[in-house]
């Protein structure tokens, strides 16, 4: 049976990193077959892509960033993705196309029409069973994720833009949510770890059809 395919995304700091490894302890536990990915750089290439477009001081034409996200996502689906499901795996990405969505199309600019038609091209047409929508609040995120950086030294060009720029994105991850309810579901991430925690078990379990609690 092909694998389910779940993504997690929200604004820089909403948690979802935090959140995606606590998941994974948990569905490991219960031996869960378990890919983790993230975008960008879930491939090989794709981890050489992200040092040259995203960890760089260097200037990069908007389209030519969404180019290369888009580079990115086709040889992650093409090279890992498509062949983990097939293999009966589960997926989990930090981010996927949603992402060109919120960041390139609210963020930068670019229509839905053009971003539709380069998420169509890079993915082929592969979607999520389930995305969650890590919503914090966005001045309380933009802290988070400065803290986390001054502490590990892995601030990229991303994290330089302003709260307009990350109202913009949060406000495209709530569109989304309204349009597909039933795929992109939205989690509370203003509250303890273990809270957000406990919401996403629930919602990942009942897809999966596992249980939420662990027989004792
Ligand atoms: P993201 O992957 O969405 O950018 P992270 O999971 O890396 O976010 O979290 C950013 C920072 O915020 C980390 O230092 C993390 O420990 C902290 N953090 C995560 N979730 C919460 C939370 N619910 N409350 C307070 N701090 C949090
Ligand atoms: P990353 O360090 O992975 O961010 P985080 O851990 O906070 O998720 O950096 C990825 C950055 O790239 C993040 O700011 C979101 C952005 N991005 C896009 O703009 N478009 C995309 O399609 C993707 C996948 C990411």
């Amino acid at each position: 049976m092909r694998g389910k395919f779940i993504t997690f995304e929200g604004i820089d700091g909403s948690g979802k990193s935090t959140q995606l490894r606590m998941l994974a302890d948990v569905l490991r536990s219960r031996s869960v077959d378990l890919v983790l990915t993230r975008e960008p750089g879930g491939t090989r290439l794709g981890r050489r892509l992200r040092e040259a477009f995203l960890e760089t001081e260097d200037a990069v034409a908007p389209l030519a960033e969404m180019l290369l996200f888009a580079a990115d996502r086709a040889q992650h689906v093409e090279l890992l993705i498509k062949p983990a499901l097939e293999a009966g795996r589960t997926v989990i990405s930090d981010r996927y196309a949603d992402a060109t969505t919120a960041y390139q199309g609210a963020g930068r600019g670019f229509s839905t029409d053009t971003i539709k038609q380069i998420t169509e091209l890079a993915t082929g047409g592969l979607k999520p069973d389930l995305s969650l929508f890590f919503d914090a609040e966005v001045a309380a995120a933009i802290a988070r994720s400065s803290n986390r950086h001054d502490a590990d030294g892995t601030r990229n060009r991303m994290d330089l833009e302003t709260v307009d720029f990350y109202t913009r994105v949060r406000e495209a991850y709530l569109k989304i949510a309204a349009e597909e309810p039933k795929r992109f579901r939205t989690v509370d991430a203003n509250g303890s770890i273990h809270e957000t925690h406990d919401n996403v078990i629930a919602i990942v379990c009942e897809l999966l059809g596992i249980a939420a609690r662990a027989e004792v």
